[in-house]
């Protein structure tokens, strides 16, 4: 089976395919450093905005997950997002490549008031020649260890006659247990300071709690270093008002995670290396798909 891969990324998508057995045949994204982990572990990939690129090459399936910022609740108040209109471009190149199947994955903000009439001429555009089934999928309870709800769209050519089913969940109440953060990260050596975001912690970023313990699963991981969840050891911050936590004293007792620490619970294997500043390199971690998902879902198009 072979794919074309849109806004690809450092790769967490491809990785999952690559590991599916699917054979990625063209790959782009606008990002230099997320082309420059993408070529060192995964492979070719062009480097370029996709408006620029005329023509995409047939393939078996086509996988892309648009830019997600435009659709977040805070950007309500600024008005339209130009990046809430790249969904036109995987159109386009969805009517060359012509896949017999297609995959993309976006924040629940597309489904919110905010993204919902993006949501619905997607849908509308999508399924002229496609059946579409979408569904929001929690990444913890696929065995990544992370609470991560993000909403997937699959489309099956109308021709093939045949209905997607997503996979049923695989860990939670009932089912194996969820890999929480020992398991995932408890092993890890102690990054070097180079490795974690340390510019303080923010009122705002007490507003809410950002640690989770040992025995939880993570929360999301966010394409950025500043809003990285702190690491489980040391004491729990205090609830002290509303939205107002403080970290017990001394504040050297709580960093964020390491943005290693934050591939490894995005499911990337840790022989997987990523490169650029340390916050390009939080963005990439942060804006992937985690491979694990990726893999479930193609496995699950490869079967059908
Ligand atoms: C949500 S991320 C996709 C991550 C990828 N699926 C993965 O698993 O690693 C969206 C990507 O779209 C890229 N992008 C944004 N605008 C673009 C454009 N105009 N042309 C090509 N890529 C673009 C960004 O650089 C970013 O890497």
């Amino acid at each position: 089976m072979k794919a074309v891969s849109l806004f690809s990324g450092c790769g967490g998508t491809d990785l999952g395919l690559k590991n599916a057995g699917i054979d990625v045949i063209f790959a782009n994204d606008i990002s230099s450093w997320a082309c420059k982990t993408y070529e060192e572990n995964l492979g070719a990939i062009v480097h370029s905005d996709i408006k620029k690129i005329e023509s995409f090459p047939r393939a078996d399936l086509l996988v892309g997950c648009f830019p997600c910022q435009g659709f977040s609740l805070a950007r309500r108040k600024t008005g339209p997002d130009p990046r809430n209109l790249l969904y036109l471009e995987f159109e386009r190149a969805l009517s060359q490549v012509k896949p017999d199947f297609f995959v993309t994955e976006n924040v629940k903000g597309l489904i919110s008031q905010n993204g919902i009439a993006t949501f619905q001429d997607m849908l509308l555009k999508f399924g002229r020649r496609y059946d579409v089934s979408w569904k929001v999928i929690n990444a913890k309870d696929y065995g990544v260890p992370q609470d991560r709800e993000r909403v997937f769209i699959v489309g099956v050519k109308k021709s093939l006659k045949e209905k997607f089913v997503f996979p049923e969940p695989t860990h939670g109440p009932g089912k194996k247990k969820y890999v929480n953060l020992r398991k995932s990260i408890g092993n890890m050596p102690k990054p070097k300071e180079d490795e974690i975001y340390n510019k303080g912690f923010s009122w705002h970023y007490l507003s809410r709690n950002r640690k989770r313990k040992w025995d939880d699963v993570s929360f999301t991981i966010q394409a950025s270093g500043r809003h990285a969840p702190l690491h489980p050891s040391g004491p729990q911050p205090v609830h002290v008002g509303k939205d107002k936590f403080i970290l017990p004293s001394p504040e050297e007792k709580h960093r964020r995670l390491s943005y290693k620490e934050c591939a490894v619970i995005q499911s990337f294997p840790r022989r997987f290396k990523f490169y650029g500043h340390l916050e390009a390199k939080y963005m990439q971690i942060g804006n992937a798909v985690p491979p694990k998902i990726s893999e479930m879902i193609v496995s699950a198009i490869k079967e059908l």
